[in-house]
């Protein structure tokens, strides 16, 4: 691996959903620094209700890889990221992510006393959303390493086409109606160089001011 690494336009332009991966193991150092960059995500109050479980072994590989239509990214590469979501972890961890926004000079105390007011009624008013509310920050989360994996070389491949039960069962989450499943993401040398399969015209997706009526 060249140390060089790509700008952040780089990797968004050269990011491919990439389907077939070599089995070529991440160095423990990449890796590292890539956990690390990943966990630099923004989450929403800083909850950060993001789990993440590296599936590496071939068994929990081959169980994920059933679990998910047995797409084969997840047989082939060396990792794949389960980003699931603690979608009331913050009832553990707020008094913890606090204190710490305080300590670190980031947040003064009343601003914290504040959350501590009004994050945990605007959470339970999310009613059902909440789970969806939890999956925005997991999303981010996860493109956050994609795009870092792709500086560094490494390719990825969003995947939502799975069944979010057989998800759960393989990472040891089985009836657990707190974790929600958002995305898996293999991570790896590509095999292949997929194409840029072109996106809609911008004048169909990007507007000023107000969406056009109706919008499609
Ligand atoms: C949320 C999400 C879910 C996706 N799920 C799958 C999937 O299950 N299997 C797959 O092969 N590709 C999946 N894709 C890849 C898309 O097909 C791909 O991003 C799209 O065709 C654009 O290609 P590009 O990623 O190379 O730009 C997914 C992409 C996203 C963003």
């Amino acid at each position: 691996m060249s140390t060089h690494e790509l700008t952040t336009s780089q990797a968004i332009r050269q990011r491919r959903s990439t389907k077939t991966f070599k089995n070529d193991p991440i160095p423990e150092a990449v890796l590292h620094e890539l956990l690390s960059l990943m966990q630099d995500a923004p989450s929403s109050w800083n909850f950060q209700p993001t789990r993440v479980v590296m599936v590496r072994s071939m068994a929990q590989k081959e169980a994920l890889a059933a679990a998910a239509w047995g797409q084969k990214q997840i047989l082939e590469a060396p990792i794949t990221f389960v980003f699931t979501v603690s979608i009331r972890g913050w009832e553990t961890h707020m008094d913890d992510i606090l204190k710490t926004g305080v300590s670190s000079g980031a947040w003064p105390q009343k601003f914290a006393d504040w959350i501590r007011e009004n994050a945990p009624g605007f959470q339970k008013g999310l009613g059902e959303k909440e789970r969806e509310y939890a999956i925005k920050d997991a999303m981010i989360m996860a493109t956050t390493l994609a795009l870092a994996a792709q500086s560094k070389g490494y390719s990825s491949c969003y995947i939502n086409g799975w069944d979010e039960a057989k998800v759960k069962e393989t990472i040891g989450a089985e009836g657990d109606k707190n974790i929600a499943v958002a995305l898996l993401l293999p991570i790896g040398l590509p095999n292949s160089e997929p194409k840029h399969p072109g996106r809609l015209s911008p004048a169909k997706t990007i507007f000023t001011d107000r969406l056009p009526s109706p919008a499609v």
